[in-house]
């Protein structure tokens, strides 16, 4: 099966890294987290604040309706798969904040795990040159048997600076520790749920990105690919 799994902890570059590795290898890229997401803006949308707390207006099957009814869903475009609500693009809506802050709660549902994990599980099949997956339990749930797994991760501080990076923020030693500390407690809630927890597979290569640049992971990971996939060749240094 032409699957590699890339996980690791919120920030630590998973979707940068895969959507690259993918690129060099001519593979598409899917990054899952976005079901999730594109899940929880669906919900938000449609069933309003509430939550999937008792008592709150977001039943399982509420949200299970939606997903099949809207549709939610990842369609591939030039290579990456892309978050899709109701016939609409929404991969620059599910990065919003309001997003983030509901989707961890939503993505402890053992039942919505089942749903994005059929998903991933059908794209996969239906792209048999090669996918790219990234989330947090590639390698121990959605596809256990893929040849290539990469655990990356990389310290709190670390990622909390990559992500005030990429969104244009000054970096300024206060704001870098309270986004480590929100990134710590995000890890904290996802590793420590009883389904599908945050955690390396047994056979998971381990990649700490501290000290790499973005390059350098892609090329460790590129590498990996050629060893494990001896039919797999590096096609462009972009
Ligand atoms: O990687 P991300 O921040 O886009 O992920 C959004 C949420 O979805 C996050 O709370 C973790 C969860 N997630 C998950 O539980 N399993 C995955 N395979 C991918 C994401």
């Amino acid at each position: 099966m032409r699957v590699i799994a890339i996980d690791g902890p919120a920030a630590s570059g998973k979707s940068s890294t895969g959507a690259r590795v993918a690129q060099q290898l001519g593979w598409a890229h899917l990054d899952s987290g976005a079901l999730y997401r594109a899940l929880t803006l669906a919900s938000l949308d449609s069933l309003g604040k509430g939550g999937t707390g008792k008592g709150e207006g977001w039943s399982v099957q509420r949200v299970l309706a939606l997903a099949d009814g809207l549709p939610v869903r990842l369609v591939l475009v030039g290579g990456a798969f892309r978050a899709e609500v109701a016939g609409v693009d929404v991969e620059e809506a599910i990065r919003s904040e309001r997003v983030t802050r509901h989707v961890s709660a939503l993505a402890a549902i053992p039942e919505l795990r089942a749903w994005a994990n059929a998903q991933q599980r059908q794209l996969v099949a239906e792209h048999p040159a090669g996918v790219v997956v990234d989330g947090r339990d590639i390698g121990t749930v959605v596809f256990p048997e893929a040849p290539l797994k990469v655990f990356l991760t990389a310290t709190p501080d670390e990622r909390a600076r990559r992500r005030l990076t990429q969104q244009g923020q000054v970096l300024d030693t206060e704001r870098v520790r309270r986004e480590s500390q929100a990134l710590a407690a995000r890890d904290e809630a996802d590793a420590s749920r009883p389904v599908a927890p945050l955690q390396p597979a047994v056979d998971a290569v381990l990649l700490d990105s501290t000290h790499l640049t973005l390059d350098e992971q892609v090329a460790r990971i590129v590498a990996l690919a050629q060893e494990r996939f001896p039919t797999v060749h590096r096609l462009t240094g972009a």
